[in-house]
């Protein structure tokens, strides 16, 4: 179980002190699927960072499984079983995938076992194998490749920042199948991803909506879920007679086919963002 007590991050810029997080309370339980949803610039990814050790909080404590870690480095976190797929992964040079994944698993995984996690992320393992880790990688690749080492780590903690950024819509498929057998297995350990997919949302077990550096709201899917659908401000948008653009969520219904009314909005923000990250760089 992770535990983030009152955490703050500030940030200097210039004479100015940013507070990027301002006191972010909250509990991912063992055995839970947890999604972290809201708008850009909410401070989503940043709470990922400070969970994974990159950033350090201004304030506030980080407990694993009661013990404080706040102080640990990354590396003594990951020791601990943290492990984090970043929202832009890192390539590195000389280094090949399976390297990669028996670097990430802690054992001489065999080249089976290898092929198996890549097959899991919708990659042809005969293809990527033996690819180094550099440039010629798309960013799609190298985040499934990213992913890839998540599971062969298979730790208490994994936390998937924006897993569905740069990927295609024939891989998200397989993604959202590989997310959902994760979830099926959860064993004495939990899955924190960050994601504005309405398919991923609806298989967590808790949604918390981080915006403007705090928890906007957080509880059980189906009680969070059906506020956030529908709150999108490209729903209220130009619908096309006959259908929608593709990266618009469906326009929530009721029983009978009706649109629900909009007046479940939370003063006109937009707390689901359309999909796709439209995060600083783009796609990768
Ligand atoms: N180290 C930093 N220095 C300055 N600004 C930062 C830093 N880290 C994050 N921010 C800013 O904090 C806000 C939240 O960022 P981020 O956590 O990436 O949001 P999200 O992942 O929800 O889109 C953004 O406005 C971002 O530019
Ligand atoms: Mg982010």
């Amino acid at each position: 179980m992770l535990e983030l007590k009152n955490i703050r991050f500030d940030v200097q810029e210039g004479h100015q002190e940013i507070e990027i997080i301002r006191d972010v309370s909250m509990t991912i339980p063992d055995n839970k699927f947890v999604v972290i949803t809201g708008p850009n610039g909410g401070g989503k990814s940043t709470l990922a960072r400070l969970i994974a050790g990159i950033e350090k909080p201004t304030a506030g404590t980080i407990l694993l499984d009661g013990e404080d870690i706040t102080e640990k480095s990354i590396t003594d976190r990951a020791r601990m079983g943290i492990s984090y797929a970043m929202q832009q992964p890192v390539r590195f040079k000389g280094i090949e995938v399976i390297d990669l994944l028996r670097l990430a698993s802690g054992k001489k995984l065999s080249v089976g076992e290898a092929c198996m996690y890549l097959s899991r992320v919708g990659l042809c393992a005969k293809d990527y194998i033996n690819r180094e880790v550099n440039a010629s990688l798309s960013g799609g690749e190298l985040k499934r490749i990213e992913i890839a080492t998540v599971l062969a780590r298979g730790t208490k903690l994994s936390v998937f920042d924006e897993p569905e950024a740069g990927i295609d819509l024939w891989s998200f498929q397989n993604l959202i199948q590989v997310f959902e057998q994760m979830r099926d297995s959860i064993k004495d350990s939990s899955i924190l991803i960050i994601s504005h997919q309405e398919r991923i949302l609806e298989i967590a077990d808790e949604i918390i909506v981080v915006a403007d550096g705090t928890i906007d709201r957080m509880g059980p899917r189906d009680e969070i879920l059906p506020s956030l659908i529908g709150t999108t401000s490209a729903v209220g948008a130009c619908v096309p007679m006959g259908g929608r653009p593709a990266s618009v969520p469906p326009i929530p219904t009721d029983e009978n086919g009706n649109p629900i009314p909009k007046s479940r909005e939370k003063s006109g923000e937009s707390v689901l963002p359309v999909s796709g990250s439209g995060e600083k760089g783009g796609q990768a």
